[in-house]
C-alpha cells in the first residue's frame, strides 16, 4: 500500500540542522495494524506526517499504491489526504460548537454530502465507537475518552484506506484505551486498509501486528523484518 525509499526529512532552525528522518525505507501492506515506538524525538510523528502527506520529505520517495506522494504541491497534498487518510491525534481538534454527530459528519459535509445523508453515517459510526447515547453532546460535555472516540469516528467517516493515529490512547484510562485499540485492530484487519499508530505504550504496541522501533530518525527494529529473517 505504502512504500518509502530512502526518506530524509530535516528541520533547519537557525544555523543548525536536525535530521528527523534519516534514510528510512519501509513497505506497509494493507490489512495490518502497525505500531511505531521509540524515544521522544526519534522521528515518530514526523514519519506519521509524511505517511499522511501532511508534510513532504527533503529527499527519497513515498509511494501510495504506486503513486508518488512525496512531491505533491499543497493542493494535491490536501486532496490526497481527503481521499485516502483518516487522522486521529492525541488532541482531537473537535469543533466546540458542534455536537458529536456533527463533528463526525464534518468531513462528509466538506465533501459535498448533504447534512441529512451525512447524519445517518455519523450516527452509525458513533454507535460503532460505543457513543450512540452521546450523539447530541458537544465536546465540552464529553469525557476525554469519549472525545477521542468521536475523533476516531470522524477519521473513519470517509472510509479511508489509511488510518494514522498519534498516541490515540495517550489520554485515556486503560479500559477505554483497550477498547480504542481493539477497534483500530478491527479496522486494520479489513483487507483494503492499514492502520499506523504511534505509541509510547509498550503493551499497546505488543497488541499490534507489526512493531517498528525508531531511534534517531532510523528504523532500529522492525518486527516484520525479524520474522522474515527467521524464515528458512
Ligand atoms: N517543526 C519542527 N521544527 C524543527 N525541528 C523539529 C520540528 N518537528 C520536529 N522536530 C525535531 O525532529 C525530531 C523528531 O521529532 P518528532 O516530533 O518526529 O519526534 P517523536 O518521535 O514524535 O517524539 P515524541 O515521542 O516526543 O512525540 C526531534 O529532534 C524534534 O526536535
Ligand atoms: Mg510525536
Amino acid at each position: 500500500m505504502l512504500e518509502l525509499t530512502d526518506v530524509v526529512r530535516e528541520y533547519r532552525i537557525g544555523g543548525a540542522t536536525v535530521r528527523a528522518l534519516d534514510q528510512v525505507s519501509l513497505r506497509l501492506t494493507a490489512g495490518q495494524f502497525v505500531s511505531v515506538v521509540g524515544p521522544s524525538g526519534a522521528g515518530k510523528s514526523t514519519l506519521l506526517h509524511l505517511l499522511g502527506a501532511l508534510d513532504a520529505p527533503d529527499s527519497g520517495s513515498i509511494r501510495f499504491q504506486g503513486t508518488e506522494i512525496g512531491g505533491l504541491d499543497d493542493n494535491r497534498q490536501s486532496e490526497f489526504r481527503r481521499q485516502h487518510v483518516g487522522f486521529v491525534f492525541q488532541f482531537f481538534n473537535l469543533l466546540p460548537t458542534l455536537s458529536a454527530w456533527e463533528n463526525v459528519a464534518v468531513p462528509k459535509l466538506l465533501d459535498g454530502t448533504r447534512l441529512r445523508a451525512a447524519k445517518g453515517r455519523a450516527l452509525e459510526l458513533l454507535d460503532l465507537v460505543g457513543l450512540s447515547g452521546r450523539a447530541a453532546h458537544r465536546p465540552a460535555e464529553l469525557s476525554g475518552g469519549q472525545m477521542q472516540r468521536v475523533a476516531l469516528a470522524r477519521a473513519l467517516v470517509l472510509d479511508p484506506p489509511l488510518i494514522l493515529a498519534d498516541e490515540p490512547t495517550g489520554n485515556l484510562d486503560s479500559k477505554t484505551g483497550a477498547a480504542i485499540l481493539e477497534l483500530l485492530a478491527e479496522i486494520a484487519h479489513d483487507a483494503a486498509r492499514a492502520v499506523v499508530m504511534v505509541t509510547h505504550n509498550t503493551e499497546a504496541a505488543a497488541a499490534t501486528d507489526r512493531v517498528l522501533t525508531l531511534g534517531d530518525g532510523r528504523i532500529v527494529t522492525d518486527s516484520a523484518a525479524l520474522t522474515l529473517a527467521e524464515r528458512p
